[in-house]
């Protein structure tokens, strides 16, 4: 996605040849205008899946997700990673280990809004080693609801997570592919070229 690339380029910061620091648009401060053309590729991409569900994870895969939702017309629900005072009862529950932080969490849905009948569009902000990912993918199986796919906005792919998805038959949908951050220079993995226009 062209307009993602080109913010990526000009306002993303590479910390280091790991990690790419996207405050200013999408971690922190959120730009409404290039969350809503993400949920529209993300729609396009996934229009003809019958989806019935999107689930991300608290807190950076919210506005992306709901974007989705909004266009695909489906509600969206995202695993928290803290208890809540009101939700006790119910819970799916999943372990997801960060290796970037070197810590484990416990992430939760309410079991009411999952169930069989659903077919669910995971979205995320990142896909690094993809713990995240097999975490919300661990809960959507519980749940007895399918998957249709994964969509994440910027995928890192000199990190596993990607293939390691892609190796257990998940379609990833990657809006942004990084192929390296090395040098402090964003490289993106080559695009189709219908893609760029
Ligand atoms: P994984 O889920 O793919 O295995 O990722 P990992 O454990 O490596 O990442 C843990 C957290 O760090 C996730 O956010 C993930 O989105 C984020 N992350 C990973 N690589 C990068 C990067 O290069 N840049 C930035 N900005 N974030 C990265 P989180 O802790 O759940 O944070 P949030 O969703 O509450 O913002």
């Amino acid at each position: 996605m062209r307009l993602l690339q080109e913010k990526i380029k000009n306002d993303g910061q590479v910390l280091s040849d790991q990690i790419l620091k996207v405050d200013s648009f999408l971690n922190h401060q959120i730009d409404p205008a290039l969350m809503l053309e993400i949920g529209k590729e993300f729609a396009k991409r996934f229009a003809n899946e019958g989806i019935t569900k999107i689930v991300t994870i608290e807190s950076s895969g919210i506005a992306p997700a709901v974007m989705t939702g909004l266009q695909l017309n489906v509600p969206v629900v995202f695993a928290r990673k803290r208890k809540s005072l009101t939700l006790t009862e119910g819970l799916i529950t999943a372990s997801v280990h960060s290796f970037t932080k070197q810590e484990t969490n416990e992430i939760s849905i309410a079991q009411k809004f999952l169930n069989a009948e659903d077919k669910v569009l995971i979205i995320d902000d990142f896909l690094a080693n993809g713990q995240a990912a097999l975490g919300l993918i661990d809960i959507v199986n519980q749940s007895g609801a399918e998957l249709a796919g994964v969509g994440i906005v910027i995928e890192k792919s000199f990190q596993d997570g990607a293939k390691m998805l892609s190796d257990q038959g998940i379609r990833v949908e990657s809006l942004a592919r990084v192929a390296s951050l090395a040098n402090g220079e964003v490289t993106f993995k080559s695009e189709k070229v219908e893609e760029l226009v």
